[in-house]
């Protein structure tokens, strides 16, 4: 495979988004001109994220904005995934809009339309005003109500310019990582605990999506998923291990939306959920989703759990669970065709309850650096990026209705506790200068977007 190009594209649906994808506190920087979100506060404890780093200053998109939509022109992205910071628009989580921070916006998505280039912003990725934290966070349901307050406040800023709105970004991940284990902000290690997070999510991206649609455009929810395998040769308990990971993961989410009920859980784990749903809910959040965003890295691998695993599942060390399989530098296997499998496999679970999807991030973190020349050259990202997308298109073929790919990420940025060690990249970015370096990868992928527009 050449960096210069695919040797062949194969088709993809008419209209299909090409893009790229990026979150607000991965890259923005511009920390003085908003408020304090939970990463904040999380980063400001010791031995949370590697390196001590923080993103006050980040890729500094808030002010190199110009320069990296000129960088997505030239790659011919149609369409753009980034995220609004809630405590850039509402410093204090709800009430008065700062006039700033909103503005970055204004500038961002007009000069995104002079380019041609689809703004497709996600409303939360994260960064969780301090605020609200202060008051409980996702395990209290007042986040939700000061949600909608701030869907509203952004509608109505953006709604003219804005087609397609994502609300949530993986609430799988952020209620796992940030409410169960605390590896993630705001840092609580709570297990069952923190279903509710689950829930109040769901019930937020419900009430924003109500507000859209009523305003005339799609709401999308964007998460996590990945195809569940038991390990090979563990039996029955290794299959029941995989149907407590598979409900915990992907149907804790995709049940309630799409069928308005949740998944049966392991034992112990329903309590915490169940307490928090209020009559009426379930009925809201069915079907409240005009697509499906799925964020695809890898599948996984379940064994059944030891007696010191504490959860109804264990998770065998990546190394041992694939080991002929190819990893990234966070050590993920790259399995191409776990997209082809997850694609499909949802449509088989949901048939006609599964709206249109789109994959809204999928990408993998090498150690890539210039060379004397100044060249990146990732020839395992243009693979990994090859193969996927690939298996998109034979999904597509297939009949599975996928209307666009954003590549995990455009640039190099914050991966949360990782800091900076963690490239994901299709553009190299230097975080002392900020200097912006296009690697093989973003060449690559010029190359694919433009024969695969061909077509169009
Ligand atoms: C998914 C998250 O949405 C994004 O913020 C993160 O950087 C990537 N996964 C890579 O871990």
């Amino acid at each position: 495979m050449s960096p210069s190009g695919p040797q062949s594209v194969p088709r993809f649906p008419g209209g299909f988004l090409w893009g790229a994808a990026t979150a607000s506190h991965q890259v923005e920087g511009g920390a003085e001109e908003r408020g304090r979100s939970i990463w904040d506060a999380f980063a400001a404890e010791p031995g949370r994220i590697a390196g001590g780093a923080t993103a006050r200053t980040a890729c500094d998109h808030y002010r190199r904005y110009p320069e990296d939509v000129a960088l997505m022109a030239r790659l011919g992205l149609n369409a753009y995934r980034f995220s609004l910071s809630w405590p850039r628009i509402l410093p204090a989580g709800r009430g008065a809009v700062s006039g700033t921070g909103a503005g970055f916006y204004d500038r961002l998505i007009d000069r995104l339309l002079e380019a041609g280039i689809e703004p497709v912003p996600t409303l939360y990725h994260w960064d969780l005003p301090q605020p609200l934290e202060d008051e409980g966070g996702w395990l209290s349901r007042g986040t939700a109500d000061a949600f909608a307050e701030y869907t509203a406040a952004a509608l109505d800023r953006y709604g003219d310019r804005v087609r397609r709105w994502g609300t949530l970004n993986e609430p799988f991940v952020h209620m796992a990582f940030g409410y169960a284990f605390g590896v993630h902000a705001p840092g609580k290690a709570l297990l069952a605990g923190a279903l509710p997070a689950a829930h109040h999510q769901l019930l937020a991206h419900a009430r924003a999506a109500a507000l859209i649609r009523a305003a005339g455009r799609e709401a999308l929810l964007v998460n996590n998923l990945t195809p569940v395998r038991p390990l090979p040769g563990g039996g029955e308990a290794a299959a029941a291990a995989a149907r407590a990971y598979d409900a915990l993961h992907n149907r804790l989410f995709l049940d309630p939306l799409l069928l308005g009920a949740y998944p049966e859980l392991p034992d112990g784990w329903d309590g915490p959920l169940t307490g928090a749903v209020h009559p009426g809910d379930l009925a809201e959040i069915r079907g409240s989703a005009d697509a499906l965003g799925v964020n695809y890295y890898n599948p996984t691998l379940i064994a059944p759990p030891g007696p010191e695993d504490g959860l109804p599942f264990a998770m065998p060390p990546y190394t041992d669970a694939f080991p002929d399989v190819p990893t990234t530098r966070f050590g993920w296997p790259v399995v191409p065709d776990g997209l082809h499998e997850l694609l499909t496999g949802l449509r088989e679970r949901y048939g006609a309850a599964l709206p249109p999807l789109l994959v809204t991030e999928n990408g993998c973190s090498y150690d890539d650096a210039p060379d004397a020349g100044g060249r990146v050259a990732d020839p395992e990202r243009i693979a990994y990026l090859d193969g996927h997308l690939r298996a998109l298109a034979r999904a597509a073929a297939g009949g599975v209705d996928v209307r666009g790919y954003f590549a995990w990420s455009l640039l190099d940025n914050f991966e949360w506790a990782e800091g900076y060690t963690q490239r994901f990249g299709l553009v190299h970015v230097d975080f002392d200068s900020g200097e912006r370096t296009p690697k093989d990868s973003f060449e690559w992928y010029r190359a694919w977007i433009e024969r695969a527009r061909a077509h169009d």
